[in-house]
């Protein structure tokens, strides 16, 4: 019987994890709005900065390298499409949930975040090439693909915050850029980068713990969510 594709295998595993994970699938309460917008301004950051970078240095195949510099480049410097960088969004996105931009200037990483952040970077500096852009890209993948509401909707965000569709636009337009940068179709290289059992399971196992990472990630975010939520409940 025929191995099943690997890629087959990378978007099954995202899909069956994504209802696990609480923030996406629980309320959006302001709190968790908030918490997200904070840790995930810092993993933005990481990821375009640090983490894609290393394991793009090891990447033989140039498309791939190419694609992901341009990635790197509308996340933190300029995007054609809408004459900003994706920064600017999340800037704004923060804003617009009533965070100030001195907040968003010096969030730090909760410990869960800090953990997942850690993992991934390992990932990408250690293991096959392969499993650290998994571990870059794979939530993107989950959070375009997972069906049903979640937290990632834009719709869940305006309903929240009382915000008209202009002022959720980070996500309505990440919805559409992040099913361009992961996923089925942008993963289909793998397969020819993976020819070996040994590569099999290093980028399989890679990903799994990339995937771990991101549950301790969305974690953390829950918690100091909660924590936001119960302080202004209290004040
Ligand atoms: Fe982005």
């Amino acid at each position: 019987m025929p191995q099943t594709s690997i890629v087959d295998v990378i978007c099954q595993r995202a899909l069956e994890i994504a209802p696990e994970v609480p923030w996406l699938v629980e309320p959006l309460t302001p709190g968790r709005g908030q918490a997200f917008i904070l840790q995930h301004i810092l993993r933005n950051r990481l990821f375009s900065a640090v983490i894609r970078p290393s394991w793009i240095s090891r990447c033989p195949d140039l498309a791939i390298v190419r694609k992901t510099i341009g990635q790197m480049r509308e996340e933190l410097v300029f995007d054609d499409e809408i004459a900003q960088p994706h920064t600017t969004l999340l800037w704004e996105m923060g804003r617009n949930v009533g965070l100030t931009n001195e907040e968003m200037d010096n969030t730090r990483a909760v410990p869960l975040v800090d953990v997942a952040l850690n993992v991934w970077e390992n990932i990408a500096r250690s293991k096959h090439w392969v499993a650290g852009w998994l571990a870059t890209s794979v939530d993107e993948f989950m959070l375009t693909a997972m069906s049903g509401e979640h937290n990632y909707r834009p719709e869940a965000w305006q309903a929240t915050f009382q915000l008209n569709d202009e002022q959720v636009f980070f996500f309505s337009y990440h919805t559409k850029a992040d099913d361009d940068h992961a996923g089925r179709k942008v993963w289909e290289p793998i397969a020819r980068h993976v020819t070996t059992e040994a590569a099999r399971r290093e980028v399989l196992d890679g990903m799994e713990l990339a995937l771990t990472a991101d549950k301790l990630f969305y974690q953390g975010i829950c918690e100091l969510g909660d924590h936001i939520d119960a302080n202004k409940n209290a004040a």
